[in-house]
């Protein structure tokens, strides 16, 4: 078999995580008492809205769980139900972020405020939260799903990817390159 899904979804926790570094990156540099990059920001709001969540999340929430739910995993408490509450505590914070980034520019420093929690509460969520995919829920995984159904599941992996756009995954993996790259020259 080509890649299995476990190790594309692990692939995007790598790209996933450079963009965590960028936003620790920025709220280390809010704590130096400098001013936010618009634009940066703006880039992170759209990262995380369309790469992390649509095209991440919506893998493992519409296909993965699911499917492991049906092989009798219970979709609450550890880890499925816990996975689940963090996406959705990941959302708000993005909103929050979102509207940070709006603020941007108007100099107030309570805006710059939200802006630090919010993105401090991602950079609190993430790396623990790609631990326990990575750690436990994917050998797991591994484990319960047939060649047949890790197929099928790459095929909805592919509609998940279709229904974002060609070529809009390589934009938001370029996308966070770059990000890494001017932040480390910030
Ligand atoms: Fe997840
Ligand atoms: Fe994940």
């Amino acid at each position: 078999m080509e890649k299995k899904p476990t190790e594309i979804l692990e692939e995007e926790h790598h790209i996933i995580q450079l963009v965590v570094g960028v936003m620790a990156a920025l709220a280390e540099g809010l704590d130096a008492g400098k001013g936010p990059d618009c634009s940066i920001l703006r880039d992170l709001v759209e990262f995380m809205r369309m790469f992390a969540d649509k095209c991440h999340h919506g893998k493992e929430e519409s296909h993965l769980f699911p499917l492991l739910e049906a092989k009798g995993v219970p979709v609450t408490g550890c880890p499925l139900g816990i996975l689940i509450h963090e996406h959705q505590s990941g959302r708000k914070l993005v909103m929050e972020l979102a509207e940070a980034a709006e603020a941007c520019g108007k100099g107030a420093p309570e805006a710059n405020e939200r802006l630090r929690a919010s993105l401090q509460g991602l950079v609190n969520l993430y790396p623990n939260h790609i631990w326990k995919e990575d750690y436990l829920l994917f050998p797991m995984t591994n484990k319960i799903l047939s060649d047949e159904e890790q197929r099928e599941l790459l095929e909805k992996f592919e509609q998940v990817e279709e229904s974002i756009g060609k070529g809009e995954h390589h934009r938001f993996v370029t996308m966070a390159e770059v990000l890494a790259e001017q932040t480390q020259r910030l």
